[in-house]
């Protein structure tokens, strides 16, 4: 029987909508969330990123504002940006897109944004309060696969996860949000990468299947078990002149042959895409109350 599709865009919106709620409570109380992203260079799936996010911030009530600036803007440039933002008022949430041109660290850039801004969950203050099991921003991403796992009923408690990649975006942090003893998670994790020996032998184990290593339709129906739940974090371009674009977009999974065999299967585009994004949402509505309750108890 073919795998039951899950539904990133439908479920989403779901998320939006909640969302949408809290946020007229908070403009009830005179507070608007706001974030800021920041874009350095003309990578165009970076440019279409950025912009969705923006679209995404208006439809449901979040002020945004998008700094775009050439690749050749002095990284010195780029942290006297965020430390404008760190202090402005308005601004609850600050994302800096990566990736930055070589010549800009993103370590730095990292460093920089304060971590109740952080709404990327990348700052290694919000790193380590994850490590430790500790309440903060998590990496949007990460949260959005372990939203889709749990709203489409596969919650990874007891489930063998494996995770092909060890990417500092997807892989390294979702690791340890699987494994916390927490709602949600509590799930046995292997994470495979480069160094990995007898992949095969690791990936037909997998309750819960999360391609991550950017590598396109890398995962095929050979490699996994039958009822196998797949969620595919694959961005890739193929060419395809038939398009307006010349391109589309494939996963890290074969999608055509592991549907045959999964319990249930994410679609690209369409599955984790739209949830990275309602995390970033939902990580700046939470910026905005943390950050406004802290401002009321001055
Ligand atoms: N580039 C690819 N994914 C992300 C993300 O989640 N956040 C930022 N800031 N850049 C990205």
């Amino acid at each position: 029987m073919p795998a039951e599709i899950i539904d990133g865009k439908k479920i989403s919106s779901e998320i939006k909508e909640s969302l949408k709620e809290k946020i007229e409570d908070l403009k009830k109380g005179g507070e608007v969330p706001g974030l800021a992203a920041i874009l350095v260079g003309d990578n165009p799936a970076s440019q279409v990123y950025v912009n969705m996010k923006a679209k995404a911030c208006e439809k449901v009530g979040i002020f945004s504002e998008v700094y775009r600036y050439p690749k050749e803007l002095p990284e010195s440039e780029l942290l006297k940006k965020i430390d404008e933002l760190n202090r402005k008022k308005t601004i609850h949430g600050i994302l800096v897109q990566f990736p930055t041109p070589r010549r800009i660290s993103e370590e730095k850039v990292i460093l920089a944004i304060d971590p109740k801004k952080d709404v990327d969950g990348f700052h290694p203050f919000n790193v380590g309060m994850m490590l430790a099991g500790k309440p903060t921003f998590l990496p949007c991403t990460p949260l959005g696969i372990q939203e889709l796992l749990l709203r489409s009923g596969n919650d990874p408690s007891g489930k063998h996860v494996v995770i092909l990649g060890r990417g500092s975006l997807v892989g390294r942090p979702l690791a340890p949000m699987l494994y916390q003893k927490t709602k949600g998670a509590n799930a046995t994790v292997t994470v495979c990468h480069t160094g990995t020996k007898d992949l095969l032998g690791i990936t037909k184990q997998a309750d819960i299947l999360v391609a991550a290593m950017g590598r396109a339709k890398f995962v095929t129906a050979d490699m996994v078990k039958p009822g196998v739940v797949v969620i595919d974090v694959g961005t890739n371009r193929m060419e395809d002149s038939t398009t307006k674009s010349g391109y589309r977009l494939v996963g890290d999974v074969d999608f055509d042959s592991v549907s045959q065999v999964a319990k249930a299967i994410t679609p690209v585009p369409g599955g984790v895409g739209p949830m990275t994004i309602a995390m970033l949402l939902s990580n700046t509505v939470k910026a905005c109350e943390m950050l406004s309750t802290n401002r009321s108890a001055d």
